[in-house]
């Protein structure tokens, strides 16, 4: 499913572009963001569920170009800060189709949110409630969801498993947190509650944990109809949806989610005889994952007493994932056909510590030299959005894929940038 086509003459395309092609025009290190593939996955989720809601979740990739894509195909968007909503609002993506989330949105934040009429706010804890009311202006009512923990763990590491009672999101429905929440939420005249939102994790390959988060939230929305007499509108089941990223890995199957989680919600409400609330989910990697790949040029490559080393000209500043969650990767040379058999390498990065690997242990051509380029696939989400400037370097492009042609959409970052906001002395 991954949208780079990697032959055996080492010719590589994306969208009928060829990547060296890029390469020669644009250099290494490099995002590529194949544009089609982004529409086509946003179109799929729309036509697996017709009448739910999709929310890309901007944090998995986001750009100008990206955000009037995603505008253009009808989806809404979930940003979760100030920069998220600006780069959105910046091409005129629907403040209503907005959800802001966040569980510790400043009051600047808060204050833009409510000031450019975002649609919905995720409310995430008590203390954030009455002074987003505050916030609201006489006259206008702020929708929002309340975050609530659905106590249910799934994703691939710890660190992205936000599911569970213990980590920072959401509201434990367990301590009665959740439940104050509803009431204050209730109590305030200028908010309005429309649903009820939970995020288990991510790069969650499986359906059967959002069917019990789907079971679990009617009850919730239940619980909120018997106390309260409100039937809450929306249910926002968040994002998490896995990728393959690399050929055999397992990934979420779309279809499978929409049929089985769309039928948990629909038996459930009927046997709690609650109205069936619309569904938004909040889809990120899955809409931007393997729409990208990364394009590096070999330094050098030294042989070690264990491992070969393959070191390249970008690493843990535009691809952190290896060093944060032990992500794997495939690596492709491209540019030249190699006629020498495949080698294990360690593929790793520019930066200053040990920890910089992209890829450890993978099979590349034996005759692999200073000057070849090395891609990295299914790169669209979490790289360039994690992308950081260690060792003062200068974060990649992102070069887009459209009807046959490849255009720049976010330029490289220059040393002028880099020391742009250092005010000096
Ligand atoms: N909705 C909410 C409220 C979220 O927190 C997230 C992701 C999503 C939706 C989208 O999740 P996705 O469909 O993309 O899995 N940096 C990590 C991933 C962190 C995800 C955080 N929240 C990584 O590189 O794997």
């Amino acid at each position: 499913s991954a949208t780079t086509r990697f032959r055996h003459d080492g010719t590589a395309t994306v969208g009928n572009v060829s990547l060296m092609e890029i390469v020669h025009r644009f250099g290494t290190p490099l995002y590529v963001i194949d544009e089609t593939d982004v529409r086509l996955r946003a179109r799929a989720y729309r036509a697996a569920l017709p009448s739910a809601e999709i929310a890309y979740a901007a944090k998995a990739f986001l750009c100008r170009a990206m955000a009037s894509w995603l505008s253009s195909e009808g989806l809404s968007l979930d940003v979760c800060s100030a920069g998220e909503l600006a780069v959105a609002r910046s091409v005129g993506f629907p403040a209503s189709k907005i959800i802001f989330h966040g569980n510790a949105k400043t009051p600047h934040e808060l204050h833009l949110a409510v000031e450019q009429r975002v649609g919905r706010i995720v409310v995430d804890s008590v203390d954030e409630i009455h002074r987003l009311a505050a916030l609201v202006p006489a006259g206008y009512r702020q929708k929002v969801l309340i975050r609530v923990i659905p106590d249910i763990e799934a994703g691939e590491s710890a660190a992205v498993r936000t599911g569970g009672e213990n980590q920072k999101f959401g509201l434990s429905v367990a301590t009665g947190g959740a439940g104050d929440a509803v009431s204050r939420v209730l109590r305030q005249p200028r908010l309005q509650l429309v649903g009820l939102h939970c995020h288990l994790g991510s790069q969650i390959t499986s359906v059967e944990p959002f069917e019990r988060a789907a079971r679990a939230m009617i009850e919730h929305l239940a619980g909120v109809w018997k106390t309260h007499g409100v039937a809450l509108p929306q249910l926002d089941l968040g994002g998490g949806h896995g990728i393959a990223y690399r050929p055999g890995d397992s990934r979420l199957n779309l279809d499978a989610f929409a049929a089985r989680v769309t039928d948990a919600v629909e038996e459930r409400a009927a046997g709690l005889g609650l109205p069936v609330p619309r569904l938004t989910i909040e889809p990120g990697r899955a809409i931007a994952g393997t729409a990208g790949v990364t394009l590096y040029r070999v330094i050098s490559v030294k042989k070690g007493l264990g491992h070969t080393y393959v070191a390249v000209d970008g690493g843990m500043s535009d691809n952190p994932r290896p060093a944060l969650y032990g992500s794997r990767y495939e690596v492709k040379l491209i540019g030249r056909a190699s006629h020498e058999g495949d080698r294990e390498v360690t593929v790793v990065g520019h930066h200053c510590e040990a920890g910089d690997v992209i890829a450890e242990d993978v099979p590349l051509p034996a005759d692999l030299h200073p000057g070849d380029v090395l891609a990295v696939a299914a790169t669209g989400a979490y790289h360039h959005s994690m992308a950081s400037t260690y060792n003062l370097t200068c974060r990649p492009p992102v070069v887009a894929v459209g009807q046959s042609k490849a255009r720049l959409v976010v330029r490289r970052e220059s040393l002028e940038d880099l020391t742009r906001r250092d005010v000096g002395l």
